[in-house]
Parts: C-alpha cells; structure tokens; sequence
C-alpha cells in the first residue's frame, strides 16, 4: 500500500469522543517508549506526524490520524508507565480497555514489543486480554536495528515461546525498525488485505 495522504484528525479522552466509526480501524500499542511514534511516522512516511517524544508517557490521548482517506490509524497512549502515579494509571488502563472493547470498526490491535528487552509480563497481559475481548491482534518488534542477526534471533525465540505458554498458535508477527527502515512493507500490505476483507464484510452485512 502507497500511502498518498495522512492526516491528524484527532486527539480524544475516551472512545465516545472518538470520530464516527465509519471505517477500518487499526490501533498501535505498547509499553511507554517502545516507539510507536517512530514506528508510525516510518510508516506513513512522515518526519513528525505522530509525536515522537523523549519524555515516557506524553502521548496521553487516543490520537486519530485518517490514512488515504479510507483507514483510521491510531496511536494510542502507552501502558505500564512507571513514573507515573497509580490514579493515573488505572484511568489510562480504563479508557484503553474500553477503547479496546467497544469500538466497533476496530480490525487489529497492533501490539508493540521492544525487541531489545526481555519479554514483559505486562505485554503479554495485553495480548491475554485482546484475545478475551477478541480482537485480532498482531505483533510488531521493534528497534530491531539495536540487535546483531544472532541476538535478535534468540530474542525473538523468546518472545515467541512466551507468547505460546498461552497461546495455542502465534498472532501474525512483523520485525521492525524505525531508524533503519525495516517492516513497512509487510504491517501496510497486512493493513490493506485486512481493509479488503473489512470492506467486503461491511458490503455484506
Ligand atoms: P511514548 O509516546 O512516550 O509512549 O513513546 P513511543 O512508544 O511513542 O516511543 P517513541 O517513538 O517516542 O520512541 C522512544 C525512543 O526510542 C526515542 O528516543 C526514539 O528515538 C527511540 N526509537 C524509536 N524507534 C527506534 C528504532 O527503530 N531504533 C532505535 N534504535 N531507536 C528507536
Ligand atoms: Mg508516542
């Protein structure tokens, strides 16, 4: 997929002031600092279209961006922030958990993991819930660029054992980095086969 226009369109606190949910959306989410910013700007090939910042924790919206004029790309606000208070927080894990559940026109979650780290606990409790509240979810490693073939291997064998302690099969996975500009490709044809399926389903219903 070519991506020919992107645009912000919104910042929202909660999915009912998120815009109407007449088309496929797809949602990216992660750990604070896993670099879904970098990741989606790379994507869309913008230098600053989704805020990239050096402070965990300063995208704190459900921030809508209109790709094509025909798919909704999401940026959601990172889970497990340390530094912040735990009021906070569980509002945060509210809002995503509802976003999450009822927003209809949802087609996958994609879930970022830093290729570079240990599996956490608190990414595979995300997956473990998306699964619950069945949405279809993908993984996307990212900073792949920080890691030598063999070291990234072994990581990705990790992540890919731990996810399979609860799964029975492994969600669709993409290796990525923002810096190097590795995996657009294989998330945005993803995004468009997954459009087309979305869109035939919506013509049938
Ligand atoms: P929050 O919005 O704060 O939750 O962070 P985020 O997940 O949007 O991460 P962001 O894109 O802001 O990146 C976090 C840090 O990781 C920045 O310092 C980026 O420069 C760095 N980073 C992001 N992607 C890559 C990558 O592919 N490779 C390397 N080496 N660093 C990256
Ligand atoms: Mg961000």
């Amino acid at each position: 997929m070519i991506i020919n226009d992107a645009v912000f369109v919104q910042s929202s606190k909660d999915h009912e002031t998120c815009p109407s949910a007449d088309k496929a959306e797809f949602v990216f989410i992660g750990r604070s600092n896993v670099g879904k910013s970098s990741l989606i700007n790379y994507l869309l090939n913008r230098k600053s279209l989704a805020l990239v910042s050096s402070t965990p924790g300063k995208t704190q919206m459900i921030n809508h961006f209109l790709i094509n004029k025909q798919w909704y790309l999401v940026d959601m606000p990172g889970y497990g922030y340390a530094k912040r208070s735990k009021k906070l927080r569980s509002k945060w894990e509210k809002t995503q958990a509802e976003y999450l559940q009822k927003r209809k026109n949802l087609v996958c979650a994609f879930v970022l993991m830093d290729i570079n780290v240990s599996p956490m606990d608190s990414d595979m409790m995300m997956l473990d819930q998306l699964a619950e509240w069945n949405v279809p979810a993908a993984v996307v490693f990212t900073k792949s660029d920080k890691l030598k073939k063999v070291p990234l291997e072994r990581s990705i064998q990790a992540y890919e054992e731990m996810i399979l302690e609860n799964w029975e099969a492994l969600p669709p996975i993409f290796i990525s980095s923002a810096s190097k500009k590795i995996g657009a490709d294989m998330i945005l044809n993803f995004i468009k086969d997954n459009i087309d399926i979305y869109s035939r389903y919506q013509k049938n219903r």
